[in-house]
């Protein structure tokens, strides 16, 4: 494409400090008391696509936070890119663990990222991609060479499971109409093996309430004669499990789908170092189920894991207490076929059913969402290959992801309509942990690559 290095090599420190503006803005969806921020952070999305030089940008109320919209269509008779992407973040905590403040972004340079990232909650996931594309898009209408149509949604509730992008899509189906939908908001291997997720896995969350005696009880009194909810959870939760590291829900492995030796055999060609992974996390060993690698279990293999446990007494010094309640949050990651729906009410039968009599056990669906595998043999694929190819020099790597983003399969459904996942993150870059960053090189490497996928996608669909 004609002078896209030099519009980059002019630009880039532009493209770098509009980024971090956009992530001083703490547009956290899961806190009401960043309200604010988060519509902050709306309008600001408005703006960039203005600039950028969308025609027609709006910002569409929902039942929650608002969807940014914005369009440029340029001949009726071209295909049309529809760009997803989300605006909100991840809470921040632990704040401690952070070497520098979550929304005061900074940059360094680190042994991978030896050009710079910069750090700040949200930097990869996901304004660093999103704005990606708006950079992107910047560049194709200012230097005219925009090959095609393209529309951009921008969702404010994706790290709390996409309420309203799910009302929003349903009643806009014609607006939304589409050739093929573009995301970046996955990973790839590394800097210098990149891949295209061709799949996500699906989920579902649940909370869980476990209530014991109508009130605290002097753990000396009553200890050894009443059940205490928190010994009691936590074995359930144990047996969840069985010594292979199978889950023991009944039914629950029904759908998974196994991959044949030839698909298996292709996964295992990622390049991939187990000692590299256990270093990388500080661990002696890996965990998982039986009979599986560690990339197959954390991407073709369902899994089920507590987020989070409390109850009892978890302050300074000791309290000799047994708690009236004991609660879990757990999210099961679920690989294409399995319904999630159906998953949760599995869960919820056996959880229930596996309680003592001396215990009300109370399991409540969170959100939840399907898994989805795109296949590659698709004009879509072949262009984001070739795209890749032209700015990395390799072909990239079909992978399978062990993330979710249940909005996905939604798409496919109604707007009939592939996803293609072009993500430029690496699994080091701590998305939902403290210390999130995103390369500099994936960040303008980004902005290099979606054109040569819009080039080849619209050249590709004649
Ligand atoms: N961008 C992530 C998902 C992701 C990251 C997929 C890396 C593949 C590779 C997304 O923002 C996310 O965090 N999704 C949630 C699910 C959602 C319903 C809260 C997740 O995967 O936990
Ligand atoms: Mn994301
Ligand atoms: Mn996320």
């Amino acid at each position: 494409m004609k002078s896209l290095f030099s519009y980059l090599e002019r630009n880039k420190s532009r493209f770098i400090n509009e980024l971090i503006e956009l992530l001083k803005i703490p547009s956290i969806s899961a806190d009401a008391a960043y309200k604010d921020d988060v519509l902050k952070m709306a309008d600001a999305v408005k703006i960039s696509l203005e600039k950028a030089g969308c025609d027609k940008v709006e910002i569409c109320e929902t039942p929650g936070y608002p969807i940014i919209y914005g369009e440029k269509m340029i001949d009726e008779n071209l295909p049309t890119i529809l760009v997803y992407g989300h605006y909100d973040v991840q809470p921040a905590d632990p704040l401690e663990l952070w070497d520098s403040p979550p929304f005061e972004p900074i940059i360094k340079k680190t042994d991978i990222h030896p050009e710079g990232a910069i750090f700040a909650r949200g930097a990869c996931d996901d304004k660093g991609q999103m704005y990606m594309h708006v950079k992107a898009l910047e560049f194709m209408t200012s230097t005219n060479q925009l090959p095609c149509n393209v529309k951009f949604m921008i969702e404010g509730e994706e790290e709390v499971g996409s309420e309203s992008l799910s009302w929003y899509v349903k009643r806009n189906q014609e607006k939304l109409a589409n050739d093929i939908i573009l995301i970046s908001d996955t990973g790839m291997i590394a800097n210098d093996i990149p891949s295209i997720t061709t799949g996500l896995r699906g989920l579902s969350y649940v909370e869980i309430e476990v209530t014991g005696p109508n009130r605290d009880l002097h753990s000396g009194l009553y200890g050894g004669a009443v059940a205490n909810p928190i010994n009691i959870l936590t074995k359930m939760i144990a047996s969840l499990h069985d010594e292979n590291n199978h889950i023991t829900i009944p039914n629950f492995y029904d759908k998974v789908e196994n991959l044949a030796a030839d698909e298996l055999a292709e996964m295992a060609k990622a390049p991939f170092s187990l000692n590299d992974y256990k270093e990388a996390l500080g661990i002696n060993e890996v965990y998982g189920e039986k009979g599986y690698t560690t990339n197959e279990r954390n991407a073709i293999r369902p899994t089920l894991d507590v987020n989070g446990i409390w109850g009892g007494y978890t302050g300074e010094g000791a309290k000799t207490v047994i708690a009236s309640q004991a609660f879990a949050k757990i999210s099961m990651r679920l690989v294409p076929n399995q319904d999630w729906e159906e998953i949760t009410e599995l869960f919820k039968k056996h959880f229930e059913s596996i309680a003592p009599k001396s215990v009300k056990v109370k399991v409540t669906p969170h959100h939840g969402g399907q898994g989805y595998v795109t296949p590659i043999d698709t004009i879509g694929y072949k262009a984001a290959s070739k795209a890749y190819e032209s700015t990395f020099g390799k072909t990239p790597i079909p992978q399978r992801s062990g993330g979710s983003i249940p909005i996905v399969s939604l798409f496919e459904d109604e707007l009939k309509s592939k996803t293609i996942l072009m993500g430029f993150g690496l699994d080091s870059d701590a998305i939902h942990s403290p210390n999130e960053h995103f390369g500099i090189f994936n960040y303008l490497k980004g902005i290099e690559t979606i054109p040569m996928f819009y080039k080849y996608f619209t050249e590709m669909s004649k």
